[in-house]
């Protein structure tokens, strides 16, 4: 039975001309959201590098690229965001091949699905591997070549659950949150040189990432699962995304109702605990 929730279709107005001549790095560019910014991105005359652990789905999204507009500029560079030992060289070799990136979009990501008292410790060292330090050290590796221009902007999409939780999303929440420190942080230290960053927040989106989360046991969950409100499809989350990139905003959630739930924890904090409560995590953990 396709438990998948109907789409949410909605228009995004969105200036390309934004990105024409923008040299454009997407992580997790092979699947979801980063494949649908990858596509989306093909025809604004940007130039674009993607890179993932899996070489030949990066060589199928340049692919359908190229069906979009057979002019694009594309560059595939496979690698894995938790060697992060690899990265300086990564980094070199991605500047050596286009002289300089002027956006880096870090959207490689796995999920959870798992209690946190089951979770094994690797299991949560690994979400933090991909999902934190991926973003963290990819961003100090290319950092120094953006300041060096005065110009660039670091997009990380993070979650919702980056501002409150879910159960059986421990370390995925965690992970998340971090960012939302680290890199409103970073904002501070690196203001007025002309780098910016932008922290996006997407709601539930209707990707392969719930199959991909990671269990307790670390395998693959396997299942796609309902959200507790309606789904967007990962090309209109992309569209927004693209809009809050072109305005310029350092902070944006993306979203049906459940962008509202890091305010409904801030305002209410107390009445959201009691909401998480123990039936609450039952109830999630049958439905999903
Ligand atoms: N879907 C949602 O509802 C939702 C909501 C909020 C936030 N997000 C965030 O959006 C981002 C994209 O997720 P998605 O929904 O598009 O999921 P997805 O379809 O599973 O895509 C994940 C992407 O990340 C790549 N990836 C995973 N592990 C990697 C690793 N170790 N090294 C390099 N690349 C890796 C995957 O490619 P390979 O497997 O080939 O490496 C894939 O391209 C994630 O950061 C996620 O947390 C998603």
């Amino acid at each position: 039975m396709d438990h998948t929730l109907p789409r949410i279709q909605t228009k995004t107005d969105m200036n390309p001309s934004v990105f024409n001549n923008k040299t454009i790095w997407i992580t997790g560019a092979s699947s979801g959201i980063g494949e649908a910014l990858t596509t989306e991105l093909a025809t604004t005359g940007a130039r674009l590098v993607v890179s993932a652990r899996n070489a030949a789905d990066l060589d199928n999204v340049a692919s359908r690229c190229r069906e979009r507009n057979a002019k694009v500029t594309i560059f595939v560079e496979p690698f894995d965001v938790a060697e992060h030992h690899l990265f300086p060289a990564v980094v070199k070799r991605v500047l050596d091949r286009t002289g300089g990136i002027d956006i880096l979009i870090s959207n490689a990501g796995v999920g959870q699905r798992g209690s946190a008292l089951s979770s094994n410790p690797d299991v949560v060292r690994r979400i933090f591997d991909v999902n934190f330090f991926g973003a963290v050290f990819l961003t100090q590796g290319l950092l120094p070549s953006m300041l060096e221009r005065k110009s660039g902007r670091i997009v990380v999409i993070s979650s919702v659950l980056g501002k409150f939780h879910l159960p059986g999303r421990s370390a995925y929440a965690a992970s998340k949150h971090a960012l939302q420190g680290y890199f409103d942080t970073l904002r501070a230290e690196i203001a007025g040189t002309g780098v910016e960053i932008s922290i996006i927040r997407p709601g539930w989106i209707e990707t392969p990432m719930s199959r991909n989360a990671l269990t307790a046991d670390g395998v693959s969950y396997g299942k796609s699962t309902k959200a507790l409100s309606r789904k967007m499809s990962p090309e209109e989350c992309a569209r927004r995304i693209l809009h809050v990139v072109a305005a310029g905003k350092n902070d944006a959630a993306i979203g049906g109702i459940e962008k509202w739930g890091g305010v409904l924890r801030i305002l209410f904090p107390r009445a959201y605990d009691r909401i998480m409560g123990k039936k609450m995590s039952e109830f999630i953990y049958k439905i999903t």
